[in-house]
């Protein structure tokens, strides 16, 4: 499990930051300017991320989903889970520390959600502790924002949490790619891999095969901004980075 260190930056307090939050360091800061300079619209690319998780969460609720599952929550900030989906049930994990402690204390009060600290590669430990909120007999969201990029082989993982959860359960993920700029991929790989959290960005075709065997919700595997948006198209739809999909478990 990570733990606290200060000294080195990390992916919840780089993303913190890039998102105008206070829940960052020094070195986060730092890694977090290094990574505009190489991919200028990283920090529109968060404020898309996080809008997308909350028409994600809108689409799953109106689709039946009561419960959520949201593996890599990160450090709160605007237009968390239980926010946009006051009524549901939800299980928010990190591996963490500090955005575990924020989650609990922004959860302070809320009686139908909670955070725990946990690594979505553990998939027995954290689908313990969720069998703790959730009911597996009724429909879940799992949610997988921005977090599937860190981890070298998500399949087995992925096929667990799908196993454990009933039809009409959604699976919504956004993923990093380096489709929109092969020529920076090297620059990426190496400033996250200094950093100690090396990066797995995943060609759009790449991203479609971890919802293998799903349901996939139109239109698809898009640009994170193309997934219905609600608002105005984004004149660079690749400025966002991040491939989304939402699939559903037949
Ligand atoms: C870029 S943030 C995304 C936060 C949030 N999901 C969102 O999209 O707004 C990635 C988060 O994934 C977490 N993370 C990275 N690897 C993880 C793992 N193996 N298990 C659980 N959390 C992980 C990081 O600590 C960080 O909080």
């Amino acid at each position: 499990m990570a733990e606290i260190d200060p000294d080195r930056p990390h992916p919840a307090r780089i993303y913190d930051y890039l998102l105008g939050g206070a829940c960052n360091f020094e070195p986060d800061r730092a890694f977090a300017e290094q990574f505009l300079r190489v991919m200028p619209s990283a920090a529109d690319a968060a404020r898309l991320n996080r809008a997308f998780l909350r028409r994600a969460v809108r689409y799953c609720v109106d689709n039946g989903v009561t419960q959520f599952l949201d593996l890599g929550s990160g450090i709160p900030t605007v237009g968390n889970v239980h926010e946009t989906a006051p009524e549901a049930r939800v299980l928010y994990v990190d591996n963490d520390p500090i955005a575990i402690a924020h989650s609990e204390i922004e959860l302070a009060g809320v009686t139908n959600a909670r955070a725990v600290l946990g690594d979505l590669r553990e998939p027995d430990a954290v689908l313990a502790a969720a069998a703790e909120v959730l009911d597996f007999d009724r429909p879940i969201g799992l949610l997988m924002l921005a977090v599937l990029h860190f981890v070298a082989e998500p399949e087995e993982p992925l096929r667990r949490y799908t196993e454990a959860v009933v039809p009409g359960s959604f699976v919504a993920i956004t993923h990093g790619t380096a489709d929109e700029a092969p020529d920076k991929r090297e620059d990426v790989l190496r400033l996250y891999a200094s950093s100690g959290s090396p990066a797995h960005p995943r060609t759009r075709a790449g991203v479609g095969a971890l919802v293998a065997g799903l349901e996939v919700v139109d239109p698809g595997v898009v640009w994170t901004s193309q997934w219905r948006p609600d608002t105005p198209a984004a004149a660079d739809p690749a400025a966002a980075l991040t491939y989304a999909v939402v699939a559903r478990k037949p």
